[in-house]
């Protein structure tokens, strides 16, 4: 495995330790082992590819090498557990402003954290926790972008699915995506610190594709029902109206959204 440390001496938090590898398994499960062994806050690991990419709901992550941003973030936050709910849905307008500032491409948000451009996914977020003492909870944020790839970089189920911004017509190399998606992500963590979220919540309520919506709903137990999609919360929650007309709010799980790829009748 061929890596690179860069040590970067600037104000923010995130990425002031960047570890560039050439090819791990994951760079959550790289960067999750680092904290335990005392990595530092802002620690950000780059893969030029993984071998065992890693999605949400224990699907994996399509990582061909070169062709997309794989990295993770390491944060040590000192705050509540129920303030850093809203860690993923922050990260994906972070990682929207991003693309918008590299490419001025608009992306929108499917419910909770798919970034998408033209209704297909171009971004995936899994965040994950780790303890590596009682009472200290540390967050790793893993991004995978789509840069590169064409559609037959993708498995046949996940070209249904999927595109890259080379897909839609964007250029733009992963050197050139890294650094602006860095800086966002410490807006990004600066705002979750102070508190200041309203103007990220205000953005990703307008980007959110979900909103207005017919949705299927799929719980954890594989439970399923249908539902229209009207607002997320103040803590990024999905408020939902039933059939039957209950409304309620939905904080995980799957949703599926009619018109967005994946919604099949
Ligand atoms: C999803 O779409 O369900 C989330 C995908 C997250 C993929 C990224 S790529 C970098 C980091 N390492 C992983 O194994 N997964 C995340």
């Amino acid at each position: 495995m061929r890596e690179r440390c860069e040590k970067r001496n600037f104000a923010g938090i995130v990425g002031r330790e960047i570890l560039t590898l050439s090819c791990v398994d994951s760079t959550n499960t790289y960067l999750k082992n680092a904290a335990l062994h005392g990595a530092a806050e802002g620690t950000v690991v780059v893969a030029d590819a993984q071998s065992a990419g890693r999605g949400r709901l224990g699907r994996s992550f399509q990582s061909p090498a070169g062709k997309g941003v794989y990295l993770s973030v390491l944060l040590r936050p000192s705050m509540p557990p129920e303030r850093l709910l809203p860690v993923t849905a922050l990260t994906a307008v972070a990682v929207c402003r991003a693309l918008r500032e590299v490419c001025g491409a608009e992306a929108e948000i499917k419910w909770p954290n798919d970034v998408l451009l033209d209704r297909r996914k171009i971004a995936g977020i899994l965040t994950e926790a780790v303890m590596p003492q009682e009472g200290k909870t540390c967050l790793v944020i893993g991004i995978g972008i789509n840069v590169a790839q064409t559609a037959e970089d993708f498995s046949p189920e996940v070209a249904a699915l999927a595109t890259s911004l080379r897909m839609q017509g964007k250029e733009i190399s992963r050197e050139t995506l890294v650094p602006p998606l860095l800086a966002r992500l410490d807006e990004m963590y600066e705002a979750l610190r102070s508190g200041n979220l309203q103007p990220w919540l205000a953005e990703y309520r307008r980007r959110c594709a979900t909103l207005g919506k017919p949705v299927r709903l799929r719980n954890l137990a594989g439970g399923e029902e249908t539902a229209r999609a009207e607002a997320v919360d103040e803590q990024f929650g999905l408020v939902v109206r039933t059939a039957e007309g209950t409304v309620k709010t939905v904080r995980g799980g799957e949703v599926s959204v009619r018109g967005l790829y994946g919604y099949t009748e």
